[in-house]
């Protein structure tokens, strides 16, 4: 495989947060910054892989010309764009912060300041990791976890709910981890039950970590 080793292969990546309609003018986010996907991205690229990275909405640039970006705002886009580029795919890498739940209804106007509270209805947004562990064929598919609480117990219930061959956890309550960072701590957790406690590193270092043990598990 030399320097290449991704060569041939094809790397699906979400990256980013999503934006659920409110109205108009106002949505409900997250902290996601796209940081940890695009290292992942700029990684696969430069392993030789063919990369398509699906993303939130994100200032970032991409500097490896040779990935196929797709921006999408919310995640129901998300979703119809993993569903038509997963069938191919060798290695499906899920980094976004995907919304677990969006508005019910999106109000047509701004919505005008009145009574003393507001309720707005929310309803499941579809889980994009679960449907791609639901189809996989010979697809490596690796999840992300972000937990502030039982952090092994909760990644090790995601790993095996949703079919995945690995999963990344990085928990909120360690500093430099997570959202926005330039830095990432993680833990790995492969489908057969190992727990690889990680430094924190750059999370261009957490990126080739991920495909040197990915490389180990599918391609060695
Ligand atoms: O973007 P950065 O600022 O660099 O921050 C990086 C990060 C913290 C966002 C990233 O490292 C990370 O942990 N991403 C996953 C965050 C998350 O939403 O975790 P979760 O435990 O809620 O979701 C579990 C997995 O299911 C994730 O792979 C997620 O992409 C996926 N998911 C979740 C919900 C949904 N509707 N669809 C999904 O695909």
């Amino acid at each position: 495989a030399g320097k290449l080793p991704l060569r041939g292969k094809k790397v699906l990546i979400t990256a980013g947060p999503t934006y659920e309609a409110i109205d108009p003018v106002r949505f409900i986010g997250n902290h996601s910054s796209g940081k940890m996907g695009f290292a992942i991205a700029e990684t696969a690229a430069s392993l030789g892989a063919s990369v398509v990275l699906v993303c939130g909405p994100t200032h970032l640039k991409l500097t490896h010309k040779s990935v196929e970006r797709i921006d999408v705002t919310s995640a129901e886009e998300m979703f119809q764009v993993v569903k038509s580029q997963y069938p191919d795919t060798d290695i499906a890498i899920a980094a976004a912060a995907v919304a677990d739940y969006r508005p019910s209804a999106v109000a047509d106007q701004k919505i005008k300041k009145q009574a003393a509270s507001l309720q707005i209805n929310l309803e499941p947004t579809p889980d994009i990791l679960k449907y791609m562990g639901e189809h996989k064929q010979n697809q490596f598919l690796v999840g992300f976890a972000l937990e502030t609480e039982n952090e092994i117990e909760n990644a090790k219930g995601k790993l095996s709910r949703k079919n995945l061959d690995l999963i990344v956890l990085n928990s909120l309550n360690d500093t430099g981890a997570g959202f926005k960072t330039e830095t990432n701590k993680v833990t790995f957790i492969t489908r057969e039950g190992e727990i690889l406690p990680q430094e924190l590193k750059p999370k261009e270092a957490v990126a080739q970590d991920l495909f040197q043990l990915i490389q180990q598990k599918r391609y060695a």
